[in-house]
């Protein structure tokens, strides 16, 4: 938790997050005073999630420095045009009671209904840009990215920016690892992070992973959150409950080369159960 990865403007982050999608606004103060008491000092929140006031109260209630503490959120997926961009930014530094975010990306290059399209919204994805990169020069942001960027979106920022997104955060975990934009993302020397790390729990349901945790005496969480560390990646598993949150630190093990191969080809997963309908995951919203 206290391990970083470097952002390519310098900026130190915090090499695990405590992810708080689901988490109600009502709930999300205790997680983050949980989790900072635990040593967690990333927490990944997003305009959409609805609870950045909640993880204003918690950053508050923490008795961590501010500046010891790695805030994200995420631009909402809708806002494809300057204006809106820019007035959402001041809603989330509003909402979060903070002079500056340490990180701010836009949520989806498409908006959640559009999820999957083919309209990849190159002209609106560009607009959010440039507020973001506003924001960035006025010391609002210490860093901006994107998040399910596919290459073509990437391209549309990288050749027309004036800063370069600093991070793609995709969904990535055992048996969905996107190893093309993976490569490819690290190239342009832009951090990924791993969302969804444990497939929202769906991994707990698959006996190969089942069968490699136990043969490393951890949990499948720990086992997943530690594929994803040893690809260079930077996951973001979520949870409530602060014997999961201690739980999903305690990677300090290491992953043979061969038991990395088998998990990197473990069968995909296609069912993400209650969660299938959510356009991330393959989902259509209605
Ligand atoms: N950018 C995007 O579009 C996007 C999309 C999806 C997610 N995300 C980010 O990624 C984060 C994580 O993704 P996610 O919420 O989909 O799923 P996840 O982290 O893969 O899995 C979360 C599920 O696993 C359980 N869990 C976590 N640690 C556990 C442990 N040690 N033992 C037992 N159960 C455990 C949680 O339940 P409990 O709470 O009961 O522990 C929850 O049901 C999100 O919160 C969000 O910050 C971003």
């Amino acid at each position: 938790m206290i391990l970083t990865y470097q952002l390519s403007n310098g900026i130190e982050i915090p090499k695990l997050g405590l992810g708080t999608w689901m988490i109600d606004n009502e709930e999300a103060a205790q997680a983050v005073v949980e989790a900072v008491k635990i040593g967690y000092r990333h927490i990944d929140t997003a305009q959409a999630y609805g609870n950045e006031n909640g993880v204003s109260e918690g950053i508050k209630a923490c008795g961590v420095n501010r500046e010891d503490l790695f805030i994200t959120t995420k631009l909402a997926a809708e806002v494809k045009s300057y204006e809106e961009a820019v007035s959402s930014i001041n809603q989330s530094l509003k909402a979060l009671n903070l002079d500056y975010i340490d990180l701010m990306i836009i949520h989806s290059p498409q908006p959640w209904m559009e999820f999957g399209e083919e309209d990849r919204f190159f002209e609106g994805n560009r607009e959010a840009w440039r507020a973001l990169e506003e924001a960035y020069q006025a010391g609002k942001l210490r860093a901006i990215g994107v998040s399910n960027f596919q290459k073509e979106d990437l391209d549309n920022i990288l050749s027309n920016c004036t800063v370069k997104p600093m991070v793609n955060q995709i969904l990535a975990h055992i048996s969905n690892t996107p190893f093309d934009l993976i490569t490819y993302t690290q190239a342009q020397d832009i951090l990924v992070e791993a969302y969804s790390p444990i497939a929202h729990g769906e991994l707990f349901k698959n006996r190969k992973v089942k069968a490699i945790a136990e043969k490393y005496d951890v949990s499948i969480p720990q086992l997943s959150i530690r594929y994803t560390l040893q690809l260079g990646l930077l996951p973001l598993p979520k949870t409530v409950n602060p014997e999961h949150m201690r739980d999903n630190a305690g990677v300090d093990f290491t992953i043979s080369d061969e038991d990395m191969e088998f998990l990197k080809n473990v069968e995909h997963i296609e069912d993400y159960g209650e969660a299938s309908h959510m356009p991330v995951f393959g989902g259509k919203l209605k």
